[in-house]
C-alpha cells in the first residue's frame, strides 16, 4: 500500500500532536454543556473520530451519519445524499459534527442544515483537513486540524475508490495509481 504513495503530506506523529490541541479546545469549549452529541460522518471520519474523541474527557454520545458525495472518483459529485434510514435524536441538544475534510463545503453545510431542521440547539463542526480553495457552500469548520492545498489526498480515513483509509498518515497517491 505504501508503494502507491507519492508523498506523505502529514505524518502520523504530527497528526497525533495536533489532535491533543484540538481535543483540549473542544473539552474547554463544551465543558459547561450538560451533554454533547457527536455525529461522525462515515466513512471518512472513522479514524479521526476514534483518535480525537479518546482525547476528549467529556460524557460524549456518539452517533454516525452515512453520507455520500464522491461516488468513487476524485471529484465531489456536488450532491449530498443521506443514506441513513434513522437519523440521531438531536432536539434541543448541542451537536459536534466530525468529518475528514472540508472540500467544497457542501457536506458539512447539508449536515448542519439537517441537524438544525431536526431541532438541534447548536451545531459546531470539526474536520481533520481543510482544503485551501473557494467553497461552493458557505461556512468554514469551527475546528480544523490542518490546512492543505487543493489536491486529492488519502489516508487517515480518506479513501480512493474505497482503499487507503487505514494508512496512518495523510498522503498523495502516485498518478499511475489514479490512472
Ligand atoms: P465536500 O466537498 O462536501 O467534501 O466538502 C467532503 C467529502 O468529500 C470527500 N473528499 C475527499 N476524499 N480525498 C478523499 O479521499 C480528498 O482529497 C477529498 N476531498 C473531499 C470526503 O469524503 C469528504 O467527507
Amino acid at each position: 500500500m505504501n508503494e502507491d504513495i507519492e508523498k506523505v503530506l502529514i505524518a502520523e506523529e504530527v497528526i497525533e500532536r495536533r489532535l491533543d490541541v484540538i481535543a483540549e479546545r473542544i473539552r474547554s469549549d463544551f465543558a459547561k454543556e450538560d451533554s454533547l452529541q457527536v455525529v461522525g460522518i462515515l466513512k471518512g471520519a472513522l479514524v479521526f473520530m476514534a483518535d480525537l474523541l479518546r482525547r476528549v474527557p467529556l460524557r460524549l454520545e456518539i452517533e454516525c451519519l452515512n453520507v455520500a458525495s464522491y461516488h468513487g472518483g476524485t471529484e465531489s459529485s456536488g450532491q449530498v445524499d443521506f443514506l441513513d434510514v434513522k437519523l440521531p435524536e438531536v432536539k434541543g441538544r448541542s451537536v459536534l459534527v466530525l468529518d475528514d475534510i472540508l472540500d467544497t463545503g457542501r457536506t458539512l453545510a447539508a449536515v448542519s442544515e439537517k441537524l438544525y431542521e431536526m431541532g438541534a440547539r447548536k451545531v459546531k463542526t470539526c474536520v481533520l483537513l481543510t482544503k485551501d480553495k473557494e467553497r461552493a457552500a458557505e461556512g468554514e469548520a469551527d475546528y480544523s486540524a490542518f490546512e492543505i492545498g487543493d489536491e486529492f489526498v488519502v489516508g487517515y480515513g480518506l479513501d480512493y475508490d474505497g482503499k487507503y483509509r487505514n494508512l496512518p498518515y495523510v498522503g498523495v497517491l502516485k498518478e499511475s495509481v489514479i490512472g
